[in-house]
């Protein structure tokens, strides 16, 4: 049977990004007889418009049965005036809480032709290509007790740093498979030195190491990570960490490459019945209302989610290269969307013209 994709483009940008990588999608059928099992709803802004809600239970079990969700992006300020429970990004919550995506993988990858973007020097960025994998469900953002209480005569703000030993166990393993998929290298960052929930973590990651023993595994404390990123980020492959450390070093290591454009993403949850793990892919951006319906938005981050679906939903890594490759073709021939232009004064190629570009070098690669 095919592989099967559950496509939600959503707002603003979201349907005109996600109509570039269906035109992708279908190469892929006409080209190289690989053939997916597309289906295509509704979320955020656009689902609330149809139904009152921004996910449907009907579009959150369809989301539960595929093999990978690809989504666009959703909200808008049409939507900011709505009440908190059915607000656009409830259903992209709904998502990830309900999928239990607990392992964010944000690679940070630095196009040769766009290493003048990095607010690093050329030599630090040119060619990088690392993974940091984030724990998103559980630590300091989620963990009791929590609240701000009074205290003698003043009031305390309190939230508490808390990982179980199996929430650590899964995440470091989805790290572990990731390595083994890319440079076997894997870097472990905690606060061993100061914080109790960073000795188990080290223990722990260290524990399921001896699974791996293909992958070198190597620990840092989280804040001498952030100095090595800055300084030298292509000593890293895959960086392991918590979802407090993740969330800065994951936006710290975006910048190293550039426009916002550009970024994938994914999360992983638990493997299925047929192996492979629960998965959502989408790009970094939101919906852009400042650009949306003209035409303008780079599709590069979301046609490389669908590279990342290739590879880590589909084992199709070859096939997802080869998508990768073809954008770095397209970027070193120079073809830019605005937001890849900077000052220069040349005209910038659209949405559908940078899909063009992409296809083209798909059919010379
Ligand atoms: P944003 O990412 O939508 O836009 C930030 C800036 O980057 C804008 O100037 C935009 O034009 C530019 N930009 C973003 N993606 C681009 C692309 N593919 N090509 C060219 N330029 C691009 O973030 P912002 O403005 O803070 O939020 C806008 C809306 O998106 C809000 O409703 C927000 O809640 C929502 N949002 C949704 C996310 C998601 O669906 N995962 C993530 C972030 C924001
Ligand atoms: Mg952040």
């Amino acid at each position: 049977t095919n592989p099967s994709l559950l496509i939600l483009p959503g707002d603003g940008i979201g349907p005109e990004v996600m109509a570039e990588v269906r035109r992708i999608i279908d190469w892929f059928g006409d080209r190289l007889g690989l053939t997916f099992d597309v289906s295509e709803d509704l979320v955020g802004g656009a689902a609330y418009d149809a139904h009152g809600t921004p996910l449907t239970d009907a579009t959150m079990s369809r989301a539960q049965e595929v093999d990978a969700v690809l989504l666009g992006a959703v909200g808008g300020p049409k939507y900011d005036v709505l009440d908190f429970s059915v607000k656009p990004e409830r259903g992209l919550l709904r998502l990830r809480k309900e999928m239990d995506l607990f392992a964010n993988l944000r690679p940070a990858q630095c196009f040769d032709a766009l290493a003048d973007f990095s607010s690093l020097k050329r030599d630090v960025v040119a060619g990088l290509d690392i993974m940091i994998v984030r724990e998103l469900t559980s630590g300091v953002y989620f963990g009791e007790p929590r609240g701000i209480i009074e205290e003698g005569n003043e009031r305390v703000g309190i939230n508490t740093q808390r990982y179980t030993e199996s929430e650590i166990d899964r995440v470091a393993c989805a790290a572990f498979e990731l390595a083994m998929k890319r440079g076997r290298k894997l870097c472990s960052m905690e606060k061993a030195n100061v914080m109790e929930s960073g000795v188990l973590w080290r223990e722990v990651v260290t524990r399921v190491g001896a699974d791996y023993p293909d992958v070198e595994l190597s620990h840092m404390y989280a804040d001498a990570g952030a100095m090595q990123l800055t300084r030298w980020p292509k000593q890293f492959d895959v960086i392991v960490t918590d979802n407090l450390f993740g969330d800065l070093l994951s936006d710290l290591a975006a910048m190293l490459t550039g426009s916002l454009g550009m970024l994938p993403s994914a999360s992983l949850g638990a493997p299925m019945a047929n192996g492979r793990p629960k998965a959502l892919y989408e790009p970094v951006h939101g919906s852009a209302p400042d650009i949306a319906g003209q035409g303008k938005a780079n599709p590069i981050a979301c046609i490389l989610s669908f590279a990342m679906a290739l590879r880590y939903s589909f084992d199709m890594g070859d096939e997802a290269t080869r998508v990768e490759k073809a954008v770095e073709r397209v970027l070193a021939d120079g073809h830019r969307t605005a937001d890849l232009l900077g000052e220069e004064g040349r005209a910038p190629l659209s949405t559908s013209e940078m899909g063009d570009a992409v296809i083209a070098a798909l059919d010379a690669s």
